[in-house]
């Protein structure tokens, strides 16, 4: 693995299995991560700041007091790709979910976008106690994944959920999250994304507010995975996503047919694409006249998804949907009426999530399970699809 896997932030909170965390950090760097550790100021009565200095070859504070000259706590958040949070503590679970930033590392957490994991360890007691379970959910609403503590012998002679997971369960959920796993080796996955535009003449088109960002980073995920991607795109900007095999269409028609083509022999369809939902009856050959543009005959187009949700074998198909209202029952309703396996239901009231770089939604899949997102990444997004595809998958 190259030393390019990412960016990390290891924030330690102040627990027994802080020095686990030593042992964490040099996995994390064997797999190409680089580091920074952000302990919280009293982690440090664990584990001192020269073991995690000389750990990750980098300086090491733990309040915003240090080096303020560097603004470090904007600036290391904003070169974060990803946190690992090992241990978390009650108290820190507790300040995270309060949007508290009375350290560094609550700084960082609030002042960031990326994808976070937090690994608990504490006593049973406090992991069961209403507080900690109400705020351990309200992480999860928000996109982090949060790891169970394990059962076995505490500290003391008491037993019980608490336990810091072994260390290589830890990689291997933190490499699920980055998508530093290989597990679509061998899938043939199928992406549609931008928006279709309808042709009225020459120069004047129907089309929609969609970026293409989605499934951008639908691709990129699928293709780290290890999964031979072919985009389908429509009017979106692929020039940052160098070698994947890309059909460019314009209208629902034309992706219609690239679809048609490319489907059999797909394992997963995502159809992440704005498709037009109607187009002009005609289409003028020369441009219209400003004094004729009073009114444009329109005709439904297929429903693409539906199309191929009708003729699906073998494969796995992903759907989205833009709902300003009644998200989950709408959502379900397509869920079923298209066949599908999963759904990510986007809302879009007040044009929220267009052209943007964070996504707020609800993922709903045919086996009944409703995960609620906040404002998290597109990229956090597609590896969370991408891991609930995989499960189905096989
Ligand atoms: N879709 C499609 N073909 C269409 C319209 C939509 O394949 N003609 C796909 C989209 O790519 C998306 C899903 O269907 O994955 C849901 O799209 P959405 O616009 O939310 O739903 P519609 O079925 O168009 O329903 P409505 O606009 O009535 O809410």
């Amino acid at each position: 693995m190259s030393a390019t896997s990412g960016e990390v932030v290891l924030g330690v909170g102040a627990g027994i299995a802080a020095y686990k965390s030593a042992d964490l950090l040099r996995r994390l760097q064997d797999r190409g991560y680089a580091v920074t550790v952000v302990p919280t100021p009293s982690s440090l009565n664990f584990v001192g700041a020269a073991t995690w200095q000389a750990l990750s070859g980098r300086p090491v504070a733990s309040t915003i007091w240090e080096n303020t000259e560097k603004v470090s706590h904007i600036s290391i958040a904003q070169q974060a790709d990803y946190f690992l949070i090992a241990p978390a503590t009650a108290d820190l679970i507790a300040r995270i979910a309060a949007g508290r930033a009375d350290d560094l590392l609550t700084n960082l957490v609030l002042a960031s976008n990326a994808a976070m994991l937090v690994v608990p360890a504490m006593h049973p007691q406090m992991w069961s106690n209403p507080a900690t379970v109400a705020n351990v959910a309200t992480l999860r609403s928000r996109g982090y994944i949060v790891m169970e503590p394990e059962y076995g012998r505490l500290t003391g002679d008491d037993f019980g959920q608490g336990r810091f997971p072994e260390i290589a369960k830890i990689v291997s959920q933190f490499d699920a999250m980055t998508g530093n796993v290989a597990d679509f080796t061998g899938k043939r996955v199928l992406i549609s994304g931008g928006g279709t535009r309808e042709a009225i003449d020459p120069v004047r088109f129907i089309g929609n507010r969609s970026s293409g960002k989605q499934a951008l980073a639908l691709v990129r995920a699928a293709a780290k995975r290890g999964a031979q991607v072919h985009l389908v795109a429509a009017n979106m900007d692929t020039s940052q996503l160098g070698a994947i095999s890309t059909t460019h269409v314009e209208s629902a028609a034309q992706m219609r047919a690239v679809l048609a083509e490319e489907f059999a022999s797909c394992d997963l369809l995502i159809m992440c694409a704005a498709v037009a939902d109607a187009r002009p009856v005609t289409t003028r050959i020369e441009k219209i006249k400003k004094r004729l543009l009073t009114s444009i005959e329109l005709e439904p187009n297929p429903d693409l998804l539906a199309e191929l949700g009708a003729r699906k074998e073998h494969q796995i198909l992903v759907g989205f949907a833009a709902e300003t209202s009644d998200l989950i029952d709408s959502a379900r309703g397509k869920l079923v009426a298209k066949g599908l396996d999963i759904i990510y239901v986007n809302d879009v009231s007040n044009g929220a999530i267009f052209g943007k770089d964070t996504t707020s939604g609800i993922i709903l899949t045919r086996t009944g399970a409703e995960i609620a997102l906040k404002e998290v990444s597109k990229d956090a997004l597609a590896n969370v699809l991408l891991d609930y595809a995989i499960r189905q998958l096989g």
